[in-house]
């Protein structure tokens, strides 16, 4: 992402919040995995979305209108013999000159710095409850200030919820963002080509993860945005199944949800495939309907038509494909009205999708569903989900479980689909998965 474009990101907050305010915003800490092991470290979404600073230990400072310096970032000191062992760090120099801070500072300086610049500023613009300890050092510093009796010094009076004016800006994806989740869900579409070109009875769930991660990172991709969901036959239809370590049996499905993190934004594809090659007569039946479901949810996503839209036209449209087939039983309007249909369709049709999988912006205005605007970024993502065993539905429909989720685009005429790439009705799925065993 270009420098610029950071730049941008803080005018349009520094604007939104006018003189005598100040915005603080840290960095996630660091996490153990185990012992002196960490996770791989990946910074909070608010903070690089106005940052651009890959570093944890720091802490971002906006002060709109102040002379010296606007953007103040706190950051790590240089250290040779630490970079030696764990790599460089930009220091206050690499804070100026390569992130466009205005000024830096070491970050152990924060407590004799910050609490002067604090008692300048009216207003608070700070995310509570996310950072436990600058929580507590920001509540101290106020206390400070407020003692400062006799002092003409006023300090803030009012605190605003910065990730709340944060998110709706994040919702609306800039052109140089839509590239590049245009291009992470082209990448994710291509693992999805190489998990049906590979898939075949006898392999492990697993070995198909490892493809999917593999195909990702060979392409740039070297993050998942979340872990992939490999399930076959009743796994299924366990929405969150994470365990990937079942063997792929004939005659099953296998629906796999996996996307990739590309440069900070995420994918989110699921497609669900057959184990052998060829849908069985039942499971096409059932992917059908809930293909059906998806298109229909995909036609609802324009401008004008409320968030909640998608998710009615897909959940109409399952209730009549079950009914049709038999799996329901009543009248489609009631079957709707009473949530019948949610012991087969329990969870929604998406979700934002950016910076994070499940994306950041109010999903409700006052109290009613938000309208779609172009520039935001949503998945479609109908599913039906009959476990073995199900009272008062046939055999035949058991251990099926089928999710459908492509990751959209709201443009000015309508909708793009950005995760296009990976095929999705039954022809295109048997001949990707032919196309590897000719
Ligand atoms: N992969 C998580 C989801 O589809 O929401
Ligand atoms: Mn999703
Ligand atoms: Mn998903």
């Amino acid at each position: 992402m270009n420098r610029n474009e950071f730049k941008r990101r803080r005018k349009q907050l520094m604007r939104m919040m006018g003189e005598n305010s100040i915005a603080i915003l840290p960095s996630s800490p660091e996490q153990v995995r185990n012992r002196d092991v960490l996770y791989n470290y990946r910074p909070d979404s608010d903070f690089y979305y106005l940052t651009g600073f890959p570093e944890p230990e720091a802490v971002a400072v906006l002060i709109p209108g102040r002379e010296q310096a606007e953007y103040i970032l706190f950051c790590r000191e240089r250290d040779e013999k630490k970079e030696r062992w764990h790599g460089s760090r930009a220091g206050q120099d690499g804070a100026t000159e390569r992130y466009g801070a205005d000024d830096s500072f070491p970050v152990t300086d924060l407590n004799d710095i910050l609490p002067r610049m604090l008692e300048q500023c009216e207003r608070v613009f700070y995310a509570m409850g996310c950072n436990p300890d600058l929580d507590r050092r920001l509540s101290g510093w106020i206390n400070d200030i407020r003692s400062h009796s006799g002092s003409d010094v006023r300090g803030p009076i009012k605190f605003l919820a910065l990730d709340h004016y944060l998110h709706d800006f994040r919702l609306y994806k800039s052109s140089a963002e839509v590239k590049m989740m245009r291009q992470a869900a082209e990448i994710s579409s291509a693992a999805h080509r190489r998990v049906m070109q590979s898939c075949r009875p006898g392999l492990m769930e697993y070995e198909l993860e490892a493809a999917v991660i593999h195909e990702c990172a060979m392409r740039g991709a070297r993050e998942q945005a979340y872990p992939p969901i490999v399930g076959t036959g009743g796994n299924s239809c366990v929405l969150h199944y994470m365990e990937n370590n079942d063997k792929l049996a004939d005659g099953d499905l296998l629906l796999i949800d996996a996307g990739c993190e590309l440069n900070y934004y995420a994918s989110d594809i699921t497609r669900t495939i057959p184990v052998n090659g060829i849908f069985s007569k039942p499971q096409r039946q059932l992917y059908e309907l809930v293909l059906n479901a998806q298109y229909a949810a995909i036609a609802a996503v324009k401008p004008g038509n409320n968030w909640n839209d998608p998710h009615e036209a897909a959940v109409r449209s399952i209730t009549i494909g079950l009914v049709e087939l038999g799996i329901l039983k009543g009248d489609v309007d009631t079957l709707i009205k009473d949530g019948d249909y949610k012991r087969f369709y329990m969870h929604r049709t998406g979700h934002w999708i950016g910076m994070d999988v499940h994306d950041v912006g109010d999903y409700k205005i006052d109290g009613k569903w938000r309208l779609l605007e172009p520039g935001m970024v949503l998945t479609i993502e109908p599913g039906l989900y009959i476990p073995a065993k199900s009272k008062k539905v046939a055999k035949k429909w058991w251990d099926i479980g089928i999710r459908i989720e492509d990751d959209l685009l709201v443009t000015k005429d309508g909708h793009e689909v950005l995760s296009k790439g990976a095929p999705k009705t039954v022809a295109e799925i048997e001949a990707e998965m032919a196309s590897a065993k000719t």
